[in-house]
């Protein structure tokens, strides 16, 4: 039976997207369905119902993204990052005319389903218009911060995570040159999951995330300077601290720039330890620091296969799950499988965790990941060093 299919990402961009697009165009083409891609998340709804735009610039045609000359019929999109569709986590702030038109922009273009691609914020927005406008819909996690409950994977996670590794790579080589210290900032949100995967993958010594860290104290300060101490009396001479965004300054709250902070905080107490008699050993004094905050960059790149391989196995579950009328579900990765969750039950423990102002899906503190960064020797912050 024809039907007619709308897609929209909505929230912070990662690598995937437009492979989810491709992947969501490719299946619903097989099934004889119309395609719509909504530009700007919900937006798109809105801008239609208020005579922006028409319901035909939002159709998606399998070979529309063609690229020119010889190299017609690549099809390119599954490799490029961003989105085509633009991407976008406006709310309706609570203006029920707003919510309004975006539920007639919906109606207008006459939709029998919708993908919202998205992660923890938008689907927590999405899902009250759905439930208002009475959509059919099918919810797609995405997200570098890897924080949308009940999937262990969202699409750009591992793509991130490679970018992660791959500056720490870079990096290991300037910080031994010149026996530096080099502390990276991570992205993640209030999640640690970027910045512990990538730190276990590209050889950090220091792995900070708010999970375990939830603020950066003296004791913690004094650590790490050990820490880096004990790793120069090794002969290594060098060190890389990741620092997850998350991370809390000492008065527990949010801070611009952590990395740069914390930085201060290791001259400043490795200055006072170098001069502690017990400690003269450790060439503290010498310690040389620099930090950088890696930023957006952690969102860009050709999305990794395993990134395509999500992107393609969750848009052929929600192209299933339309075609079942199988609507408010949430696609998950699940045991190394594709499995399908309640939106209700998703959105509700989104929102119970947004009003306690936690993570919806923190690292385990306990898990496996957590004790193989243990076992590795690198330090987590949990434990004070002896001296
Ligand atoms: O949620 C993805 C994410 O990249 C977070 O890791 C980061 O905190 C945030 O988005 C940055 O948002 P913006 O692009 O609005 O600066």
């Amino acid at each position: 039976m024809s039907k007619r299919i709308g897609i929209l990402t909505s929230g912070g961009d990662c690598p995937g997207l437009n492979a989810i697009i491709r992947a969501v165009v490719k299946c619903s083409s097989q099934k004889g369905w119309d395609v719509y891609g909504i530009p700007y998340g919900t937006q798109g709804f809105l801008r239609l119902a208020n005579g922006n735009c028409h319901s035909q610039d939002f159709e998606l045609r399998e070979h529309c993204y063609d690229l020119p000359g010889l190299l017609h019929g690549i099809d390119i999109l599954q490799f490029l990052s961003g989105s085509i569709l633009g991407s976008l986590s406006k709310g309706t702030s609570g203006d029920q005319a707003i919510a309004d038109t975006i539920i007639r922009g919906y109606q207008d273009l006459k939709l029998d389903a919708l993908i919202a691609v998205g992660g923890d914020g938008s689907l927590d927005i999405i899902y009250d218009l759905a439930q208002q406008g009475r959509w059919n819909i099918v919810a797609i996690p995405k997200t570098i911060d890897n924080d949308v409950p009940f999937t262990e994977r969202s699409v750009g996670f591992d793509t991130a995570v490679d970018k992660v590794t791959s500056a720490l790579y870079d990096l290991t080589f300037t910080a031994a040159s010149h026996d530096r210290t080099i502390i990276i900032e991570v992205m993640g949100r209030n999640a640690g999951h970027l910045a512990l995967s990538s730190g276990i993958a590209g050889g950090a010594d220091v792995i900070l995330i708010p999970e375990l860290v939830p603020k950066i104290d003296e004791d913690l300060i004094t650590n790490i300077c050990l820490r880096i101490a004990q790793l120069r009396q090794s002969g290594r001479k060098f060190a890389l601290v990741v620092i997850a965004e998350g991370v809390r300054n000492h008065a527990g709250e949010r801070q611009k720039a952590i990395a740069e902070y914390l930085t201060t905080q290791i001259n400043e107490t490795s200055q006072k330890l170098s001069f502690t008699e017990k400690l003269e050993f450790c060439d503290l004094h010498k310690i040389e620091t620099r930090s950088l905050i890696l930023g957006h960059i952690q969102r860009s790149g050709t999305p990794s296969s395993y990134d395509r391989l999500l992107a393609a196995t969750f848009a052929k579950k929600a192209a299933d799950l339309i075609a079942e009328e199988n609507y408010n579900q949430l696609v998950v990765w699940q045991n190394g499988e594709v499995q399908i969750q309640s939106l209700d039950k998703v959105v509700s423990h989104i929102k119970k965790r947004h009003q306690l102002g936690i993570c919806p899906n923190p690292v385990d503190a306990n898990g496996f990941l957590v004790q193989t960064a243990g076992s590795l020797g690198i330090y987590l912050g949990e434990n004070p060093i002896p001296h």
